[in-house]
């Protein structure tokens, strides 16, 4: 079964035009100075673009789907390892991680998975599905960082003779964040590595040494405000940097600074009601439980069939239009679904975990020895250093809260509706006691939830109340 796409065809998109946006060259205009933005505009500003754009709830009888990739969220287990292998080639749209491809991506493509905003969906159908994943903005941040170092060193295994780089793989160079973030990284290690040992601390701790921008540092640059602090709920309201909104940059220089402020808030509120309207929600701290919570969502099976890359099953003609030339049986995976879901996380993660290695590797001491990112040095970070970027990243944290109780929720709708024990056995237990029973057992979790959700903001208030003194 594929993703439920029935009925009209998909994404109209198709069309006329090769549409590529360059998101640098279209919208860059000069990041909006806080002292000239009048910032009591926001709320009016994030429900106008909200009356224009709207979210599918549900991904059933509609079909199209937009995986929303907030970036180190597991997004590559999610989309490439789990939607774009249960969608057959001819559904899926051209990939679109350095720039969107729509128009010239097939007609009936119906899945996209992209670092695209919120406001990506005023190109796609009215019933489009989002869906996306959350994770606690601490380590989202702290992953981003090891990241952008760990690309910023392959600099000079790039350099390295006899080294060439893969045709047809979107560079992350490419890709947003990544194309603002790494070269800058890159210049601050360039220029590190010119005065060995006269920076920073010396010795081995990882997120502040000699040879890298520290973390404490990195976290308090605009650069990292303007792409990486409360992103999560930026991008769940389509006012990322790297959105199709022009107004968006008024958003972000009024919600920059950390804390929860009357901007903030406002960015908090529109941010989770519209993560309410999504077709699903997953959490990077429960994956698996995520998975089927999307498998559910989006209507696929874990033994239902898989298919394999199919990049050689399309050809571009004159027009820039992308033509079928193998069908989508050529593709068929060996393996069902739930295994090649398996295989392929076992290959992502063997991999990186590989090439992590490789360029940490790259980073020598002044003083012999090496850097190494691990759970140890995580643990040993000053809690005064987290704590700060808790409070830059205060709307994402209430975001990922409130995504938690929306992932129980959703897990316990689909359990109680059959479609869980439908995704792993290919089954439906829908009917019977068996049913009345567990809407029962909903309704106690209903309460259970609703109490937490009052607890919750309860909370919230007084720690706002605290945080403006
Ligand atoms: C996005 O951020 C980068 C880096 O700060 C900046 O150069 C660029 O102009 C920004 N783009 C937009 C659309 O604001
Ligand atoms: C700021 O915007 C609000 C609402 O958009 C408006 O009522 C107010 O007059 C504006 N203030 C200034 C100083 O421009
Ligand atoms: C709101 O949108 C208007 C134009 O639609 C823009 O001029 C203004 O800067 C925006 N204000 C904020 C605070 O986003
Ligand atoms: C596609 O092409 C049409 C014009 O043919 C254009 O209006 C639209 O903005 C383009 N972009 C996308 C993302 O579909």
């Amino acid at each position: 079964m594929m993703l439920h796409i029935r009925g009209k065809p998909a994404l109209m998109l198709a069309s006329i035009l090769i549409y590529r946006i360059s998101h640098t060259q279209c919208l860059t205009r000069p990041p909006a100075n806080d002292a000239s933005t009048n910032c009591s505009g926001v709320t009016e500003n994030l429900s106008a673009a909200h009356a224009t754009i709207r979210s599918g709830e549900s991904a059933d009888a509609k079909g199209n789907v937009f995986f929303l990739h907030i970036p180190r969220t597991a997004g590559r287990t999610y989309y490439f390892c789990f939607l774009k292998l249960a969608t057959p080639p001819s559904r899926r749209c051209e990939k679109s991680y350095d720039v969107l491809r729509l128009n010239s991506s097939l007609a009936d493509c119906g899945l996209l998975g992209s670092h695209d905003d919120l406001s990506v969906l005023r190109f796609l159908p009215h019933d489009t599905a989002v869906v996306t994943q959350l994770r606690n903005p601490v380590d989202r941040i702290l992953s981003a960082y090891e990241f952008i170092v760990e690309v910023a060193v392959r600099k000079w295994l790039r350099t390295k003779p006899g080294k060439k780089p893969k045709a047809k793989r979107t560079s992350t160079r490419d890709v947003w964040p990544w194309s603002y973030l790494v070269p800058w990284m890159e210049e601050d290690m360039t220029r590190r590595r010119a005065r060995p040992g006269t920076e920073g601390s010396p010795g081995a701790d990882p997120y502040d040494n000699s040879l890298y921008m520290p973390l404490a540092q990195f976290v308090e640059e605009p650069m990292v405000q303007e792409l990486l602090h409360n992103g999560a709920s930026l991008q769940v309201v389509g006012a990322t940097n790297y959105t199709h909104w022009e107004d968006a940059h008024a958003v972000r220089a009024c919600v920059g600074g950390g804390g929860l402020g009357r901007a903030q808030e406002q960015l908090q509120e529109a941010a989770i009601a519209r993560l309410e309207t999504f077709a699903h929600v997953g959490l990077m701290e429960d994956l698996d439980g995520s998975i089927l919570s999307l498998a559910a969502s989006v209507g696929l099976k874990l033994d239902g069939p898989a298919w394999k890359a199919g990049l050689d099953a399309f050809e571009k003609r004159e027009d820039g239009r992308v033509e079928q030339v193998k069908p989508d049986g050529d593709y068929l995976h060996p393996a069902q679904l739930g295994k090649a879901h398996q295989a392929c996380v076992a290959r992502a993660r063997q991999k990186a975990v590989r090439r992590k290695a490789e360029s940490m590797r790259m980073l020598a001491l002044p003083g012999g020895g090496h850097v190494e990112f691990s759970k140890a040095s995580r643990a040993a970070l000053d809690p005064a250093l987290i704590q700060r970027i808790r409070e830059l990243n205060a709307v994402d944290e209430a975001l990922w809260q409130h995504g938690k109780l929306l992932h129980a929720k959703q897990l316990q709708e689909h359990k109680q509706e059959g479609r869980l024990a439908s995704v792993m056995a290919g089954k439906n237990t829908r009917e019977g006691n068996a049913g009345a029973r567990e809407r029962r057992g909903s309704d106690e979790l209903k309460r259970r939830l609703q109490a937490h959700e009052q607890h919750s903001r309860r909370k919230h208030t007084r720690s706002r109340a605290k945080s403006s003194h």
